[in-house]
């Protein structure tokens, strides 16, 4: 039956295999997780409201209210920031305090509570003053006693920490070369660009003519960009307007709204259409998790799941783990060895709006400042940037409430000082916020923007986004057919 001892070989060798599997998964019966109700280990987080602590006096854990763990770190002493725990806070000059979550014009105890950039003076967060240093002097260092920022003087540049003096350069001659003795950098002229060490002559090209995404010496002007603007017109780059909100984009976001918001990393595009983050609701399809406001997309069906899902999806945290960014739940215990536990999700959506809105507002190194479970609970009443996108944050907060509540992650009624979240539902606001002022209705499906009348968008170049989005869906869910057989035909193979 079997044409050589090596077949019957391979046959013994997967039965063993079989077998193996079998009795390792009936033995696999614990289920672990990082969140428990009542924590033994420092690693483990605690429900929404409340804090991980550690009592003074038997070195038991337990979940604190976080504004009783707040009273009983904040302003006292600590010898580590793992004392302070929560991550907007650190230990400065040995006492637990704000880490960076002050803002221009807020209060502030010392230089640690101020964000990047700003001194602490007087008692609240303020900009340094310049300070021009000379020829040869080190640029771009912050002097809190001073409180001075060293830039250098007109017609110098800083260059690598130094300020230098500028040679510019004519076509064909040598740029980007630097003189330590004489501190001189030279530098192409006006009109020119640095290409392989030689200035080149830039070409600035119309609206509407043909252009090089990749070209550094033929270039469109400012305010437009080098986009495909036809789904139809393949690898046809055109200098354009940059697309809406649900126009059409190729591949990336860097064609949508502005340079700024294309290179946010807040923009994506989907679809073949500009689109923020952490932005379709469960009906939608999607290829990654970012596309998906629950910040998971189902790998057996491409479609975005819903935010909560505590019920459907089951984990133990020992190789069965949950999709995307959900976590998972061994009905509030962090291990147990009764099954399996279930997959609740941790508001991806909802943390990217308050990182759209700190964005919005001009805060946009504010990554430190997101919302989320255990040590990355952040309130901070005194900060005005968590004041300006308060409401972003009780949304955030109550979706993190419903969600593990929904997975026996959960304590009783949380309280986070200052803050309402009681009121929230757990689904996408009617109204999404879009990096830039826009917002999306759900009811209407409509962008509206700030203010003013509709953005022009040039009839002749841009043909309407419905019809491109439809060609564009039928090549997404082409290509995925073919990655789908193409994992077939490897896992055959192996
Ligand atoms: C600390 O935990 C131990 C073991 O669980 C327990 O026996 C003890 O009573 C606890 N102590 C306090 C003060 O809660
Ligand atoms: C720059 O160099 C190129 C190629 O060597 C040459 O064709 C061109 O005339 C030069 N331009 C000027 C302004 O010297
Ligand atoms: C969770 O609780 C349910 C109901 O008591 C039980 O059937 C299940 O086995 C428990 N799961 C875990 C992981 O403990
Ligand atoms: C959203 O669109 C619906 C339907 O057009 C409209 O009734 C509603 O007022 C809009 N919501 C907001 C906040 O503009």
């Amino acid at each position: 039956m079997f044409k050589s001892s090596f077949n019957l070989l391979l046959l013994v060798n997967a039965l063993i295999l079989l077998v193996v599997t079998i009795v390792h998964n009936v033995h696999a019966q614990t289920c672990t997780s990082n969140y428990d109700i009542a924590p033994t280990l420092e690693s483990t987080t605690c429900p929404i409201g409340f804090v991980n602590m550690m009592q003074l006096d038997s070195g038991n854990r337990t979940c604190a209210p976080y504004a009783t763990f707040l009273n009983s770190v904040l302003g006292k002493s600590c010898t580590s920031d793992a004392n302070c725990y929560l991550a907007s806070l650190g230990c400065f000059n040995s006492i637990c305090d704000y880490r960076k979550t002050r803002y221009q014009g807020d209060s502030c105890n010392s230089i640690n509570n101020c964000a990047d950039g700003l001194n602490c003076l007087g008692g609240y967060c303020l900009k340094f003053d310049n300070l021009k240093v000379g020829l040869g002097e080190m640029c771009g260092v912050y002097s809190a006693t001073e409180n001075t920022y060293s830039i250098c003087a007109d017609n110098r540049m800083c260059h690598s920490g130094m300020c230098v003096n500028c040679l510019m350069r004519s076509v064909n001659e040598t740029c980007n070369t630097h003189d330590m003795q004489t501190h001189t950098h030279t530098l192409c002229g006006e009109g020119l660009t640095c290409l392989n060490g030689i200035c080149n002559q830039v070409t600035t090209l119309k609206e509407g003519e043909v252009c090089d995404p990749m070209s550094v010496t033929s270039i469109c002007p400012s305010g437009l960009v080098c986009r495909i603007v036809k789904a139809a017109m393949i690898d046809q780059y055109v200098c354009s307007k940059y697309a809406k909100w649900g126009e059409f984009c190729e591949g990336d976001a860097l064609g949508c709204e502005s340079s700024k918001i294309g290179s946010s990393g807040l923009a994506t595009c989907y679809n073949g259409e500009c689109s923020r983050v952490n932005f379709n609701t469960h009906e939608k399809m999607c290829s990654s998790d970012s596309h998906c406001y629950s910040g998971t997309c189902g790998s057996k069906n491409g479609m975005c799941f819903k935010l909560g899902l505590a019920n459907t999806l089951t984990c133990n945290g020992n190789g069965l783990n949950c999709p995307g960014s959900f976590q998972c739940s061994c009905n509030g215990t962090s291990s147990s060895g009764n099954g399996n536990g279930v997959c609740f999700g941790t508001c991806t959506g909802f943390v990217q709006d308050v990182s759209i809105c700190l964005w919005n507002n001009g805060y946009s190194n504010a990554a430190h400042m997101l919302p989320g479970n255990g040590k990355y609970q952040i309130v901070d009443l005194k900060s005005s940037a968590f004041l300006k996108c308060k409401t972003q944050y009780e949304a955030a907060y109550s979706c993190l409430k419903l969600t593990s509540k929904s997975a026996q992650v959960f304590l009783g009624e949380p309280s986070l000082p200052g803050l309402d979240i009681s009121s929230m539902v757990m689904s996408r606001p009617p109204m999404v916020i879009m990096p830039g002022g826009a917002k999306f209705n759900s009811t209407s499906l409509e962008y509206e923007y700030p203010s003013g009348p509709t953005p022009v968008v040039s009839s002749s170049s841009i043909s309407p986004a419905k019809s491109k989005a439809s060609n564009n869906s039928n090549m997404v869910v082409l290509s995925q057919l073919v990655v789908v057989l193409v994992v077939l035909v490897l896992n055959l193979l192996v």
